[in-house]
């Protein structure tokens, strides 16, 4: 194979500093993202980093909306306002503290990115296949943004689901909201949690 990127040897000890980001890099609490967000460089940046999910086939099949600045607040009361049509059976408290949520979701964090899928159905790469690399595209936004020294969170939700926000955030039919990702900076850190016992989910293939 030859190779076409003339930087595709990484130093070692670029290696191990990403490495260690991989192995103690967590989520933070949505509620817990606030400012200070990415400048529109490092946004950039980050989003250009996203895009470099594998992808069979070059199709590109996702796109981005970013939610921002005074946007955040008129995003959150349409969503909210969708909220209450939907569930309007629901117990009124109970509506009410949901609607209210609803109301501040885009609020805190400094920029949400909505990262849809947005894939080619006449295309040859199975449809699954399409929908994996966008959860690519979000996984490699959460990484470059810890790395960046920002923190994020990776969610669907109401937001992302239902009816009246795909509605609102123009998501086509063929089309599904792969993750809303919250970016900012937390105010405090969140403690590890249980990860996975990997001898539990290894095994090894023998022939028969
Ligand atoms: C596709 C997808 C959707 C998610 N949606 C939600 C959600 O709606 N609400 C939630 O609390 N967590 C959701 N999560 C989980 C969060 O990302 C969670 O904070 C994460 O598992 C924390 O793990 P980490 O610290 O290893 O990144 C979702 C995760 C994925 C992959």
């Amino acid at each position: 194979m030859t190779k076409a990127v003339d930087s595709m040897q990484t130093d070692a000890s670029d290696g191990e500093a990403l490495l260690s980001l991989m192995e103690t890099r967590r989520s933070a609490a949505v509620a817990a993202i606030g400012e200070p967000g990415p400048d529109d460089r490092q946004l950039r940046r980050l989003l250009t980093i996203a895009c470099r999910a594998p992808d069979h086939g070059a199709l590109e099949p996702w796109r981005f909306i970013l939610i921002e600045g005074e946007a955040r607040a008129d995003a959150s009361r349409e969503v909210a306002r969708s909220y209450a049509v939907e569930y309007a059976a629901m117990e009124p408290a109970k509506l009410q503290k949901f609607t209210a949520l609803m109301e501040r979701i885009f609020v805190a964090a400094p920029v949400a990115i909505i990262v849809v899928s947005s894939p080619d159905p006449a295309a040859k790469i199975s449809l699954f296949e399409q929908e994996l690399s966008a959860g690519a595209v979000c996984m490699n936004l959460l990484t470059a943004a810890n790395a960046l020294g920002f923190d994020a969170n990776w969610v669907t939700g109401f937001a992302a689901t239902s009816a009246g926000a795909r509605a609102l955030f123009g998501v086509r039919t063929h089309e599904k909201v792969a993750g809303v990702i919250f970016l900012g900076t937390a105010k405090e850190r969140p403690a590890e949690r249980k990860r996975p016992d990997i001898d539990a989910i290894v095994s090894r293939w023998t022939p028969a």
